[in-house]
């Protein structure tokens, strides 16, 4: 079994020392939490990046896309996380609808979740269409992730959850945009499922950490949701995603047996009762 080695030391992780670990080519670790007591395993085991991710809608909600989670929906679930943290930079993503055409929606947004939540800094998806939003977000000195390639908000547009930019224009289109966000002053970017010779081409043009959910192994990092990697939906298998746990299985078991004891009346005993 492999143990989680944290970089360096125990402070808390800021956008400059993400920075910092991809000028030394070492590699960033981020990971999805919603709620306090995940978040608070999460933290504990060195990670670096906790994105509290509008898949949220998917995982704690149950709803078909990321497209019906609410900005309060947001706020609940990223305090939640935040007051588990001690050492995670914790990302919140802006959810569909509060930054997409209207720049100072996406300022309030932005401003709400920080203030409210006591994130670290916010993630949005697109390129050149929302930099209006973007720019504005970041001069009120709230760090903005950038995301590109697979951007769940936009699934009615793309119809289907299939590898993006494996096409030559759309590939320099995403390119354009991920130098387009790094100029605009984001401090990093998520790209998802792209091919992974884009994904190490985009790492080395860019000075800005690329963190990959599919994207191969040549991006500055990897983030994964929380419940795929650890078996908890176990209806979930694209290419790239690892399992590191079943505990759909797990959580079957302990469940029947509980039921088995009570039913049974083998729980609780003698020495679980006063
Ligand atoms: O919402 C989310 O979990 C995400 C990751 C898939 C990157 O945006």
């Amino acid at each position: 079994m492999s143990v989680a080695t944290p970089s360096s030391d125990y402070k808390r992780i800021t956008t400059h020392r993400l920075q910092e670990m991809k000028r030394k080519g070492e590699k960033i670790a981020m990971l999805t939490a919603y709620d306090f007591s995940m978040a608070r395993i999460v933290d504990e085991g060195g990670m670096d990046v906790i994105l509290v991710g509008d898949s949220a809608s998917n995982v704690m909600a149950g709803n078909e896309t990321t497209l019906p989670l609410t900005l309060e929906q947001m706020i609940y679930h990223a305090s939640s996380v935040i007051r588990a943290v001690r050492r995670a930079l914790v990302i919140v993503d802006l959810p569909f609808g509060y930054y997409q055409g209207n720049s100072k929606l996406a300022l309030d947004s932005a401003v709400r979740i920080m203030k409210e939540a006591g994130a670290h800094g916010v993630k949005m998806e697109g390129g050149s269409e929302i930099k209006d939003s973007v720019v504005r977000v970041l001069s009120a000195g709230i760090p903005v992730m950038g995301h590109l390639g697979l951007t769940p908000q936009s699934i009615y547009k793309f119809g289907t959850y299939s590898v993006r930019a494996k096409e030559e224009a759309e590939a320099n289109k995403l390119l354009e945009d991920a130098h387009l966000l790094q100029e605009c002053g984001c401090f990093g970017l998520v790209v998802e499922k792209i091919p992974a010779a884009l994904g190490q081409q985009l790492a080395g043009q860019l000075q800005i950490p690329v963190i990959g959910i599919g994207a191969g192994g040549g991006v500055d990092g990897q983030v994964l949701v929380i419940h795929d990697m650890l078996g908890i939906n176990n209806e979930f298998k694209p290419r790239f995603l690892r399992k590191y746990a079943d505990l759909h299985s797990v959580i079957l078991q302990a469940v029947s047996h509980y039921i088995g004891d009570v039913k049974s009346q083998d729980f609780p005993n003698q020495s679980e009762s006063y």
